[in-house]
C-alpha cells in the first residue's frame, strides 16, 4: 500500500488481487458503457479556478449530512456483493468509515447481514433498500434495519428492471453464478482472496439467507432475487416506505428535475443524483451534467447528494460546486477494499480527503459551505443556491 498515491493505484491492485468476475462486476457498467464513461469524461472536463494569496490556513473538510456531523462531505455508497471483493467486506468498510467519521451504507444485497455490521460497529450506519415484489420481505428487512438503529434509509429507485452488464454475462457472473473452468483457474491464482472469503462470516446474501422462506442456498436465493425485480414499482411505494420507515429517507437514482420535484413532494429528506454508476440506463446523461438542473428543481428542505465518477478530491469539489451537499463514493472505496481490505478502504478515504483539502486550498476555499459555482471557470457569476439545514 506504500506506493499507492491515488485511487487508480487501488484499482490496479484490486484487479490483480480479486477474481476477474468480481472485479468486473464492480468496475463495469451496462450495455456499451457509454454512461459509465460519460460520468468520468464530463466530470474531468470541469475546470476549477486557481486562486492565490487567500489565507487558507484554517481549512476544514467537516460538514453535516442530514444533520449528522461528518468529517468530510462524502459517504460510502451501497454496493452489492461487497463481501465478495474481500472476506467480511461490508464489516471492514463500515469500520473504516466509522473510524474516518463518514457514513457507511449497507446494501440489501450485501454478504454480511445488517446484524453482522451492527455488531462490528458502534455508530449508526445507513441501510439501502430495493423494493422488490415480495413487499413482506421489504417490510421485514426495514424493521431489522430500524432495530439495528440505522439512521437513514437509502431507497434505490432506478432498478425496476436490470440493465444488462455484458461483462458479467461473459464472466459467468449471472444469477445463479456459472461454474466455469476459466473462473476456477482465475480464482486458483488468488489465494489471499480465497483465504479472506473462507474466513468471512457469511458466504451468501446475508440479509436474505434465513429470512426468505424456502431459500436455503446461494443459488436458490440468486434465482429468487432475479424473479423479484418489480416493474410495477411506483411513487405509491415510496409513500408506503415513508409511512413505515421511522428515520431519514434518502431517494437514490434521481436524474430528472421532474422526478426530483416528485421526491421532494413525497417528503424525501435527501435525494441522490445518480444513474446507478452507469449500470442501468445506458445513454442516460452523466450525473455531473444532470446535477445543476436537479439541484435547481429541489427546494431548500431536501438535501442533494451526488454519485457517479468520483475518483479524486477535485471531483468532490466539482460536484459540490454544482449543487451537491455531499457525495457518495462507490467504486473508489471498493477498489481500496479489493486492494487491501480495511486498510485499503481507509487509504481510499484518506486519498480523497487529502486531495479535497489541497484542492480547497488552491481554489482559495476554507469551508465546505463556501464551495460554490464561483470556484468553477465560467461559473463566477452564478450564485450557490442557499439551503436551509434540516433537523
Ligand atoms: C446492483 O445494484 C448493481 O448495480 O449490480
Amino acid at each position: 500500500m506504500k506506493n499507492v498515491t491515488c485511487i487508480e493505484d487501488l484499482r490496479v491492485l484490486h484487479r490483480r488481487r480479486v477474481p476477474r468476475a468480481f472485479f468486473d462486476y464492480a468496475d463495469g457498467g451496462s450495455y456499451s458503457e457509454e454512461t459509465l464513461r460519460a460520468n468520468r469524461a464530463d466530470i474531468e472536463h470541469i475546470r476549477l479556478r486557481q486562486r492565490v494569496l487567500v489565507d487558507v490556513s484554517s481549512r476544514s473538510l467537516a460538514t453535516t449530512i442530514l444533520g449528522q456531523k461528518v468529517s468530510a462531505p462524502f459517504a460510502l455508497a451501497p454496493i452489492g456483493l461487497t463481501g465478495m471483493q474481500h472476506g467480511n467486506g461490508e464489516i471492514l468498510a463500515a469500520q473504516a468509515a466509522e473510524e474516518a467519521g463518514i457514513p457507511y451504507t449497507l446494501s440489501t444485497m450485501s454478504i454480511c447481514s445488517i446484524e453482522d455490521v451492527a455488531e462490528a460497529t458502534t455508530k449508526p450506519f445507513w441501510f439501502q433498500l430495493y423494493v422488490i415484489k415480495d413487499r413482506g420481505f421489504s417490510k421485514d428487512v426495514l424493521s431489522r434495519a430500524a432495530e439495528a438503529k440505522c439512521s437513514a434509509l437509502v431507497l434505490t429507485v432506478d432498478l425496476q428492471v436490470l440493465g444488462q452488464r455484458h461483462r458479467d454475462i461473459k464472466n459467468g457472473m449471472t444469477v445463479p453464478p456459472e461454474i466455469r473452468l476459466a473462473n476456477i483457474i482465475d480464482i486458483g491464482t488468488k489465494p489471499a482472496w480465497i483465504w479472506g472469503i473462507l474466513k468471512g462470516k457469511s458466504k451468501t446474501f446475508g440479509n436474505l439467507a434465513g429470512h426468505v422462506k424456502g431459500m436455503e442456498n446461494v443459488n436458490s436465493l440468486a434465482q429468487w432475487i432475479q424473479s423479484q425485480f418489480d416493474p410495477a414499482l411506483s411513487w405509491k411505494d415510496v409513500e408506503w416506505i415513508k409511512n413505515i420507515w421511522p428515520g431519514k429517507l434518502i431517494i437514490k437514482g434521481i436524474l430528472d428535475p421532474e422526478d426530483a420535484k416528485m421526491a421532494v413532494k413525497l417528503g424525501a429528506d435527501a435525494i441522490v443524483v445518480s444513474n446507478h454508476g452507469g449500470r442501468q440506463l445506458d445513454g442516460a446523461p452523466s450525473t455531473i451534467s444532470a446535477l445543476p438542473g436537479v439541484a435547481q428543481a429541489v427546494g431548500s428542505d431536501t438535501e442533494v447528494l451526488f454519485d457517479g465518477g468520483i475518483r479524486t478530491g477535485a471531483d468532490l469539489v466539482r460536484a459540490l460546486a454544482l449543487g451537491a451537499r455531499a457525495c457518495l463514493i462507490g467504486r473508489a472505496y471498493v477498489y481500496g477494499l479489493g486492494a487491501g481490505g480495511r486498510a485499503g478502504v481507509s487509504k481510499a478515504i484518506e486519498i480523497l480527503k487529502n486531495e479535497l483539502s489541497v484542492t480547497m486550498a488552491l481554489t482559495g476555499t476554507n469551508r465546505v459551505a463556501d464551495i460554490g459555482p464561483n470556484i468553477i471557470v465560467g461559473g463566477e457569476t452564478k450564485k450557490k443556491p442557499t439551503r436551509k439545514r434540516k433537523g
